[in-house]
């Protein structure tokens, strides 16, 4: 289950990277362009203004995101919302741009999903996509400890947290390995959040998803309470707010 609305509260800089990534795509004219794991498809919108003559497709296994896409992005003709998972969407043809945003830390066996797309392309088509690198940091490893605690492993022994991702070079050696062209790299954006508890609301629109919505209300609120307590001592309010360093991996390959 996912909240669009709690997600969207850093939308700034959930976009960030989004832009970053596709200051590197350098498609001129594409006729098909898709959007995996779209999310509430703001960000797909700006696809779709990048390339007017496009027929762009957003695509997400959420109801609750696509929802949130249907309703908050004017859908046209060439601008539309599928609810599919990833891993089973079939394009009707070669895709000329192929675009997935902060979306592959939650899909298992994301390797064969990336050594699936370049097969996806048309010829001389575009592959951009980036994920968290952050996985090492204290807003993850105090979320797993907790998780992992005797208190309660018994109630969420079951639930998956999101994914560790690969470095840049593993990408890389994997797409270039098939013949593409390709550009990996890597970003440490320092967010500085301000409001309440800033970095508990980032990770409860994303990381904090999975343990949340496994326990009953009153349990999620005293996961919650421990969970702030120990992220406020890891990221300390400043005068000028609260700085949450995140790792972003990137990756934009060609084919030929
Ligand atoms: C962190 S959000 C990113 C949304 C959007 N790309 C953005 O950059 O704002 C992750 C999205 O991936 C979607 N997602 C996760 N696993 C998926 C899968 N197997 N197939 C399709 N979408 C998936 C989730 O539903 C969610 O909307």
């Amino acid at each position: 289950m996912w909240d669009p609305a709690q997600y969207q509260r850093f939308a700034d800089e959930r976009g960030r990277p989004f832009f970053d990534l596709l200051s590197r795509v350098g498609a001129d004219d594409p006729g098909y362009v898709a959007d995996l794991g779209c999310g509430p498809g703001n960000l797909t919108a700006m696809l779709a203004a990048r390339w007017p003559r496009a027929q762009v497709i957003g695509v997400d296994s959420s109801a609750q995101m696509i929802g949130a896409a249907r309703a908050q992005v004017a859908a046209t003709g060439s601008l539309t919302f599928v609810q599919k998972d990833l891993r089973r969407w079939r394009p009707a043809r070669p895709v000329d741009v192929l675009v997935s945003n902060a979306v592959l830390q939650w899909v298992p066996g994301h390797l064969d999903v990336v050594r699936r797309w370049p097969s996806l392309l048309a010829a001389g088509g575009w592959l951009a996509f980036q994920l968290p690198g952050n996985f090492d940091q204290p807003s993850h490893s105090i979320l797993a400890d907790l998780a992992a605690s005797a208190r309660w492993r018994p109630l969420l022994g079951g639930v998956e947290l999101n994914r560790q991702s690969g470095d840049p070079a593993v990408y890389l050696d994997l797409l270039a390995g098939m013949g593409c062209a390709v550009d990996a790299w890597e970003t440490t954006y320092l967010h500085v959040l301000t409001g309440p508890d800033p970095v508990t609301q980032w990770y409860r629109g994303t990381g904090l998803r999975p343990v949340l919505s496994a326990l009953a209300p009153d349990q999620a609120e005293e996961f919650l309470a421990a969970y702030r307590a120990l992220v406020q001592q890891a990221y300390p309010a400043r005068p000028y707010g609260t700085v949450l360093p995140f790792r972003r991996v990137f990756v934009v390959a060609q084919r030929p």
